[in-house]
């Protein structure tokens, strides 16, 4: 089997070609900062790929012929709505149609769980209508038609919709979390009392692996998340336990409400005035998934990296 990757230089595509490695499948990794995997060199095809570039996907994708497609590419900040539709929806539509052209038997596609986060429901589940509370959860809903689109045409797209994904060398939010609160730069805010869901890296590659050829990952959306939520207060505690540094500070919840009002630290502070979890009941049902990583031991690994990496720096 040939598997072919899009945004293979990212957080969650880089640990995913280190799996497919592990399990012997041939791999072309596409992308656009492409040293990023120089350690791959030698082991895996690597190529230069902008999604936005129609006609240049349709050529990788006629001349690799790959079996199979994760499609992981995407613009993760909170762009302008016109970036971002850029590559997650015309580069999705893109890749779809090159799928189509060349062939592909399935695609696995990295949808997210900003495309239900706007509901106001305690805990989000795969029924829920679209709903997103920012541009970045706009463009992935319209991706992620395209992707029911395109399954109605007949290509079969797996389509999954992690909650927040952490794990060692990350560099998105949760690890901007621990480097906070390594400085104790971050307050807990409020009472903390909100809840989220996470997602350990390695949980979500084992999910990945699983569609490769479970027929039924193929209908439907699955949310993908680790099995224990956690409250803020005690994801704060729990993190500083682990660094061995002293109690996180609070930060009362009214100041908390004005900071949610201010440009740049708004969108951050009001995720913590909110519940952000979300059931894993379908994928568990009908993928008979269950996370082996908990919670707790996913953040242990996340953190000891990160004390590492610090380290490491300090002694150069
Ligand atoms: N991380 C999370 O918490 C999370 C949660 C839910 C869903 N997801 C979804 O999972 C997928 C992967 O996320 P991630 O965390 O790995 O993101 P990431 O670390 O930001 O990586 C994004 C990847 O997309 C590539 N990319 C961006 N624009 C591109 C373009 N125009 N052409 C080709 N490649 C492009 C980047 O390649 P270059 O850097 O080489 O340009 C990079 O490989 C995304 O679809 C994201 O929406 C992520």
């Amino acid at each position: 089997m040939k598997v072919l990757i899009t945004g293979a230089t990212g957080f969650i595509g880089k640990r995913l070609v280190q799996r497919l490695l592990q399990n012997h499948i041939e791999v072309v990794c596409t992308g656009r900062s492409l040293s990023k995997l120089d350690h791959y060199i030698g082991r895996v095809n690597i190529l230069y790929l902008d999604i936005r570039d129609k006609e240049k996907v349709e050529d990788v994708f006629k001349k690799e012929r790959p079996n199979l497609v994760f499609h992981c590419a995407a613009n993760t900040t909170n762009n302008s709505l016109r970036i971002l539709r850029r590559t997650n929806v015309q580069g999705t539509k893109n890749v779809l149609d090159a799928c189509l052209e060349a062939g592909v038997d399935k695609v696995v596609y990295l949808s997210s769980i900003s495309v239900i986060a706007g509901n106001k429901e305690a805990c989000l589940n795969d029924c829920l209508p679209y709903k997103a509370r920012n541009r970045y959860g706009r463009s992935k809903i319209a991706a992620e038609k395209l992707a029911r689109e395109y399954r109605k045409r007949g290509l079969e797209i797996s389509i999954l919709r992690p909650s927040l994904v952490y794990g060692e060398r990350d560099y998105h939010k949760v690890s901007l979390m621990v480097r906070l609160i390594s400085k104790r730069l971050i307050p807990i805010a409020g009472r903390g009392e909100n809840e989220v869901s996470l997602t350990y890296i390695e949980n979500l590659i084992d999910v990945m692996m699983i569609a490769i050829d479970k027929k039924s990952a193929y209908k439907g959306t699955y949310i993908v998340a680790d099995k224990e939520t956690i409250s803020f207060k005690d994801l704060f505690l729990y993190i500083a336990k682990l660094l061995e540094i002293k109690k996180s500070w609070f930060l009362p919840d009214w100041l908390v409400s004005i900071f949610a009002y201010c440009p740049f630290v708004g969108g951050y502070a009001k995720v913590f005035l909110e519940n952000n979890i979300c059931s894993i009941d379908r994928i568990k049902n009908q993928l008979n998934y269950i996370p082996k990583i908990s919670l707790y031991e996913g953040l242990r690994r996340t953190v000891d990296e990160h004390k590492k990496r610090y380290k490491l720096k300090r002694n150069y």
